[in-house]
């Protein structure tokens, strides 16, 4: 199995997550209410699958040996491009959770906000994918041998051994904060 795969099957799970987020702004469009829960189950799967999860794999383990390499003009561009996205993602999510704390405490017009940010979601995260998906990272692969390949898979692996733990261990040090 080459590095990239795991991260191409991740991809599907976010798109099909894409879709359910489609479901919610179409339910917001008729009901112009939202129930906040399923908001933080969003952004729970998105700070810890999408973000934590699988772009901690391209940007603490791809990316860094992508910059050991000698990589060309364009691939650094796209690679750059990549991590701003990454960044464009956490903010909008930071966003979205200010507007449901808002409008969990009865501030109607947060209702908007939520809406604006999580269509930013969906509008970025497809062609993200796609950029990685068909061009990034069949580039990428040039760059490594195959042992390099299958050394960064077996991180993959480890790297994702460690997150129900870390998720966790967050959570009770959330708790435990007074
Ligand atoms: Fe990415
Ligand atoms: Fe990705």
């Amino acid at each position: 199995m080459q590095a990239r795969a795991p991260l191409m099957i991740e991809h599907r799970l976010i798109e099909r997550m894409i879709e359910i987020i489609k479901g919610i702004l179409a339910k917001i469009e008729i009901e112009k209410k939202v129930d906040p829960v399923m908001i933080d189950t969003t952004v729970d799967f998105i700070r810890t699958y999408a973000d934590r999860t699988h772009h901690g794999k391209e940007e603490d383990i791809l990316f860094r040996e992508l910059a050991k390499t000698d990589l060309s003009e364009e691939d650094q561009k796209l690679m750059n491009e990549l991590i701003d996205e990454h960044i464009l993602g956490r903010k909008t999510t930071r966003k979205l959770v200010e507007a449901n704390s808002r409008y969990r405490k009865g501030d109607m017009s947060a209702l908007s906000e939520i809406v604006s940010n999580l269509r930013v979601l969906v509008d970025f995260y497809p062609r993200h994918i796609e950029k990685e998906d068909k061009v990034f990272f069949p580039s990428a692969r040039t760059y490594l041998s195959e042992q390099e390949d299958q050394a960064m898979l077996n991180e993959f692996w480890e790297f994702d051994r460690k997150m129900i733990h870390e998720k966790y261990i967050s959570l009770i040090e959330s708790f435990e904060t007074p």
